[in-house]
């Protein structure tokens, strides 16, 4: 040990050697991988029980975190989920955009296997992944609390509200997260439903949306890596998604915007771009109504339906560690609410509409 280190209070220091996980510490190999092509993915919400009776069933409580969306199930081990219990975690967290497990003891290998059941995993270009190349689908979230938050460098446009990997061709659905070492206090992720913050738009704003698209790029990821001194092991994407998309599952529309990803709507003069986008991002964060937050405890994992809702993390731990790790099965490619129609002959259907129905009012479409 260095005189230096010696010196160094305990909370300053990280012993790598004795962390419980340092397997699943992040690296970052020189791999190569292909760029990504349109993959043709089915649903597995599309396969469940509407109500959801092996899984509901077999949890010994439920609680929803708000009206709006979270749904903690107690008394479930996520490594005997049968199939038909996992279609329909598919269609819950379709529906309530975020479905909590505590006292998890499945590992990262079990939640890949799992994942792997919904969809092909996404493998990320630049972010850190555990050194073992079967964990190559694993993203690694870590922060070793030796340092404060550097607020003034900190972008809260790329840390905060945001959704992973909406660049890709297909952006990722049903995500999971487990933080294997969780601060005392602090390091909570809160998620925010796009189901709810479009729907709380006037009609015609609402249409107005409906016809947009808009460019999403990984160039501020890229930035990131470039400035880091990191192997990209694919080449970046961009990719025009509708600004409004319907969910497979559900049917409903939600929007599809985040600050970390999304740079112009297409078509539209840039100043209105600007200020629409600026709009958008503003409702995701403001919208506390829309909203659920999770503190995470021992073995928590979080399952949370990438598309239609937004997440971000409270970075507030330090001096204390937080070590996530987080896989992601890719979705379909995004749909209109024109090619969800065109395609199904159904009516893409309104969130709040929705829940007013389940209540017994008569709502027009
Ligand atoms: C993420 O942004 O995907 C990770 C969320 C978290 O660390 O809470």
């Amino acid at each position: 040990m260095s005189t230096e280190t010696k010196l160094l209070p305990e909370h300053k220091m990280f012993d790598h050697e004795s962390y419980q996980y340092k397997e699943l510490l992040p690296t970052w190999p020189k791999y190569n991988y292909d760029p990504h092509v349109e993959l043709d993915v089915k649903d597995k919400g599309l396969l469940a029980d509407p109500e959801m009776k092996a899984l509901l069933g077999a949890a010994t409580h439920r609680d929803d975190l708000t009206p709006a969306l979270g749904t903690v199930l107690d008394g479930i081990d996520i490594r005997q989920l049968s199939d038909d219990q996992k279609n329909e975690l598919a269609l819950l967290t379709a529906q309530r955009g975020v479905v909590v497990f505590h006292k998890q003891e499945a590992t990262i290998h079990e939640m890949i296997k799992l994942a792997e059941y919904f969809g092909p995993l996404h493998v990320h270009s630049t972010t850190g992944i555990p050194e073992d190349p079967a964990l190559k689908g694993a993203h690694v979230v870590w922060n070793d609390g030796t340092k404060p938050q550097d607020w003034i460098n900190f972008n809260r446009d790329y840390f905060g509200w945001h959704s992973d990997q909406t660049y890709e061709i297909n952006p990722p659905s049903l995500t999971s997260l487990k933080v294997v070492t969780a601060p005392k206090t602090g390091g909570d992720t809160l998620w925010a439903s796009g189901y709810a913050v479009f729907s709380s738009f006037s009609p015609q704003f609402q249409r107005y949306l409906e016809t947009l698209s808009a460019l999403h790029s990984s160039d501020m990821q890229k930035q990131l890596a470039i400035q880091r001194g990191v192997h990209i092991r694919r080449p970046q994407t961009d990719c025009i998604h509708p600004v409004v998309r319907v969910h497979p599952v559900t049917g409903m529309k939600f929007l599809f915007i985040n600050t970390a990803y999304t740079r112009q709507i297409v078509g539209v003069p840039k100043a209105e771009s600007d200020a629409i986008l600026a709009f958008l991002f503003s409702q995701v964060s403001a919208c506390t109504e829309y909203q659920c937050r999770v503190r995470w405890g021992k073995d928590t994992i979080c399952f949370w339906d990438n598309r239609c809702c937004w997440h971000t993390a409270t970075f507030d731990f330090y001096p204390m560690k937080r070590h996530g790790l987080r896989v992601m099965p890719m979705g379909e490619k995004p749909m209109s609410v024109e090619q969800y129609e065109a395609k199904t002959g159904k009516k893409a259907k309104d969130w709040y509409k929705e829940k007013m129905r389940l209540l017994g009012e008569e709502m027009d479409d």
